[in-house]
């Protein structure tokens, strides 16, 4: 049979609301780099998703490409993965309507992200904030994904997928794969450097380490990265969620253990520690900044690439929603 040859596949994507962060580095670019050996990978830019709340025009273009810029930077090899951007791929909006009709409103309410970011922007709730894991499971389905590499704040919304791609399966016969939601361990929870207590997030860039920071700022952030009134470099989250986090940042950023960090650090003061945190950091994502500015300036290259990803993507698309169509009761064309 087919299906037991094909490799597994995962769908990731990420929104470009915001510039990619050492958190999303970490947290998910450098898995969705090493999974590209042994899965058959589709990442997307979902720029579909980044409208659900109000974005200027001109920045989010400029994101999009950036993003892509990045992506192939960080590793992302558009030979073997699809890269593509969500808006160039018609039937994401297509399947999430009809998605949509077999999703409860119930369902979405109970949404946790739903309810934090409707209380952020309680100026403008709209269908699209409501609706966005209809949109979100409709990327996934589309392309039959086994997994779905996610952060921790996207298992819900994963899991809410799984549960309409069976509804509609128990209605329909086997349509849709249903998906694993998959939560890479290490290095997934980097918090912000002047807020330890808080995931690192765009929304505060003091705390915030972006891929296309230059050195100097990323020295900056981490000589200001709040530690505490002891001296000792230990790992320790709950009594030294600062110290922790800059170790868990060292350690992903160099391969090192937390052990050999100790190890190293030991006797030394957070004025050894704290540079060599940026050090490291900024080994890793000098290559990358550099790469990605390259790229920047070769639009026909970006241009070729994102064309053909969503030609790759359209295809798989358009099969699974031809068979949903036909499963609901539309004529073909
Ligand atoms: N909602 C995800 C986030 O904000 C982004 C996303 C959109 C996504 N569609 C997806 C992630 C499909 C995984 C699969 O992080």
């Amino acid at each position: 049979m087919e299906s037991s040859e094909r490799k597994k596949r995962i769908f990731s994507g990420i929104q470009p609301s915001g510039e990619l962060t050492l958190g999303s580095y970490m947290g998910a670019l450098k898995s969705w780099v090493n999974m590209q050996e042994e899965y058959d990978c589709v990442y997307c830019i979902v720029d579909m998703h980044a409208i659900t709340v109000r974005q200027n025009p001109a920045e989010l273009r400029r994101r999009a490409m950036a993003q892509l810029a990045q992506y192939i930077a960080c590793g992302l090899d558009p030979e073997k993965s699809i890269l593509f951007i969500q808006s160039h791929v018609p039937q994401h909006a297509e399947l999430a309507w009809v998605l949509g009709c077999y999703t409860q409103f119930g369902e979405l309410s109970r949404m946790t992200q739903f309810k934090q970011k409707s209380q952020q922007h309680a100026d403008n709730i709209t269908a699209g904030l409501f609706t966005y894991p209809v949109l979100m499971a409709a990327d996934i389905l589309l392309y039959q994904a086994d997994a779905v590499p996610v952060g921790a704040d996207q298992k819900q919304h994963v899991e809410l997928c799984r549960d309409i791609a069976g509804r509609f399966n128990g209605i329909y016969g086997d349509v849709f794969t249903l998906p694993e939601p998959f939560i890479p361990r290490m290095g997934a929870r980097i918090m912000s450097l002047g807020n330890p207590e808080n995931k690192m997030s765009k929304s505060d860039p003091e705390g915030c380490v972006f891929l296309m920071d230059s050195p100097e700022d990323i020295r900056r952030k981490f000589k200001r990265a709040v530690t505490d009134s002891e001296t000792s470099v230990r790992f320790d989250p709950a009594g030294k969620p600062g110290v922790s986090n800059l170790l868990t940042i060292y350690c992903a950023a160099s391969g090192r253990t937390v052990e050999a960090a100790e190890a190293e650090f030991a006797g030394q003061g957070y004025g050894v520690f704290k540079p060599a945190v940026a050090d490291a950091v900024i080994a890793l994502t000098e290559p990358i900044r550099a790469e990605a500015s390259r790229l920047m300036k070769d639009r026909t290259y970006l241009e070729g690439i994102y064309r053909s990803g969503a030609e790759r993507a359209e295809q798989l698309a358009r099969r699974t929603l031809r068979k949903v169509y036909k499963k609901v009761g539309f004529i073909e064309r």
